[in-house]
């Protein structure tokens, strides 16, 4: 028997249009694809694949359904042989026992998790509508910020009152187990034992997962408040649903337009993906100030091969840009770079202008990112033959790690022509540092195993034993320079 955690996690990975295109050729048909139904002759394109709903169809015979069922058919397997074929494809592991009392109840502590949240986020959201405090401050706060009544409805946005303990009293009242007040990290415990509501009069910004349920809060203090408070948000701790790398926040309202444009639009906070929803622009997640994660970044590819990373004109958002981009580029993606005008966010930006404004800013200011690099680096560097020199290198590394051998070689004869390097020299680097990833990775394998071998003839100590992590090849590559060698020993 499968857990269901790890169902889920096949099921998260699991790209429908990525499952189906290997056996069915897909064409692009607006926010879906189509091909010939590979149940039934068929003459005419019948087949629909919808990669924001990651389910498939065939109009004319009907069959259809996730990933795993159209792999059960088309693989003649059952669900849990489906689930299987489908694990090995994303690379997660399968451990097959029997579902003990312990998981079992971790399963029900998870669905226990998600209600209380979706209840909190509902009572947040009423307080924010029909409690005197709320009106008065949760929404003349939003309105001073132009958030329509509808955005308001989309986001689930809300208010939590001042106090210590009206969501836990509200909560009790409603049946709710304290436990999962602190599992959730919605109230925590003071030294001397009392459950305190961790949100206290502040506007509330429900995380939605791409399911639509709710796993996290963020919650912003009021602008009359600002001066003075260290934290301008609070947000929820890491807890058995909720991990910050691996959601976006936004995911849930933006991936249908996703898919429909076939690119998605990537900003730092909450209140730049709610404005530009309110301006017409649906297709944006945010990644709430820090560096994209791979969990992340595989998410958005079930949606689109196609990222523009939107920033503030200034310093720091060029420098921000500027980080983290090689695992996108690592991943697959198309990845552009727009800089707003400086002084504008995207929240600013979109409240200026409208839909259209927008998107023609963005069509006619992205630029592809390698090149966004090159010119930026070039800038800095001057004549200086050893900044050249390092700039150089760094390019090469980001082009390195792009999968595609296609898109590689056009960005080499791009970048030499920009570089005034031979295309050659760039090549030769591209390949040292293949052999260099390829070398290290080998040798954190060969160390890997012998630390193994030597733990199998017991020669350490037993307590050693119980710090053993899995073998690095099948270790989810945190560090990025691992990270980085595992990605360029994949191109
Ligand atoms: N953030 C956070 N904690 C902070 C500051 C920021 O978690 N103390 C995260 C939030 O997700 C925030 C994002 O980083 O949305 C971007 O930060 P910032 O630009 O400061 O916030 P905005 O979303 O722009 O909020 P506002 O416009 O209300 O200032
Ligand atoms: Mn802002």
């Amino acid at each position: 028997m499968l857990d269901q955690i790890t169902i889920d996690r096949i099921i998260d990975a699991a790209n429908i249009v990525d499952v189906v295109s290997e056996y069915v050729t897909l064409r692009r048909a607006g926010a879906n694809y189509k091909g010939l139904c590979p149940f039934h002759d068929d003459k005419t394109p019948s087949f629909h694949v919808s990669p924001a709903k990651g389910i498939c169809k065939c109009f004319a015979c009907g069959e259809g359904g996730n990933a795993v069922h159209f792999i059960m058919k088309m693989e003649q397997l059952s669900y849990i042989e489906a689930l299987k074929f489908l694990g090995k494809k994303y690379g997660i592991e399968i451990e097959e026992k029997e579902i003990t009392p312990e998981q079992r109840q971790q399963l029900n502590e998870r669905e226990a998790m998600f209600n209380i949240n979706e209840w909190a986020s509902q009572y947040y959201h009423k307080l924010l509508k029909e409690n005197p405090d709320g009106i008065a401050i949760g929404m003349a706060y939003f309105r001073s910020r132009g958030f329509r009544d509808d955005i308001i409805e989309k986001f689930r946005l809300g208010f939590s009152l001042d106090s210590f303990d009206a969501l836990s009293k509200s909560a009790a009242q409603a049946g709710y187990n304290t436990d999962y007040l602190l599992k959730t990290g919605l109230c925590f415990q003071k030294d001397n034992g009392q459950i305190t509501d961790r949100y206290r009069n502040r506007v509330m910004f429900p995380w939605f997962n791409v399911s639509g349920k709710v796993v996290a809060f963020g919650g912003r203090v009021l602008d009359s408040r600002t001066k003075g408070v260290s934290q301008k948000y609070i947000n929820s701790p890491e807890t058995d649903i909720y991990s910050k790398g691996r959601e976006l926040y936004g995911i849930y309202q933006a991936k249908k337009q996703i898919a429909k444009d076939d690119r998605v639009y990537m900003v730092e906070g909450y209140t730049d993906v709610i404005s530009m929803h309110q301006c017409g622009i649906e297709n944006v997640v945010a990644n709430s100030g820090t560096a994209l994660t791979e969990p992340q970044i595989r998410l958005l590819h079930r949606y689109t091969n196609n990222i523009t990373l939107l920033y503030d004109g200034d310093e720091a958002g060029i420098h921000a840009a500027l980080r983290g981009t090689d695992m996108l580029l690592a991943e697959g993606m198309n990845v552009k770079i727009l800089l707003l005008p400086d002084g504008d966010d995207p929240d600013s930006f979109a409240r200026k202008h409208n839909a259209t404004e927008f998107r023609e800013y963005v069509e006619q200011h992205q630029t592809d990112f390698i090149i966004f690099k090159t010119n930026l680096l070039l800038k800095d560097a001057g004549r200086d033959p050893l900044k050249r020199a390092q700039l150089t290198q760094s390019i090469v590394y980001s082009i390195s790690v792009i999968p595609d051998e296609i898109l590689r070689s056009a960005y080499v004869h791009e970048c030499a022509e920009l570089l005034h390097q031979d295309e050659a020299l760039l090549l030769r680097e591209i390949s040292k540092n293949k052999q260099a990833a390829l070398e290290q990775l080998h040798k954190q394998q060969t160390i890997e195993l012998e630390r193994q071998q030597r733990l199998a003839q017991n020669v350490e100590k037993a307590e050693d034993q119980e710090n053993t992590e899995s073998p690095i090849s099948q270790q989810d590559p945190q560090d990025p320079f691992l990270s980085h060698c595992f990605a360029l020993s994949r191109t």
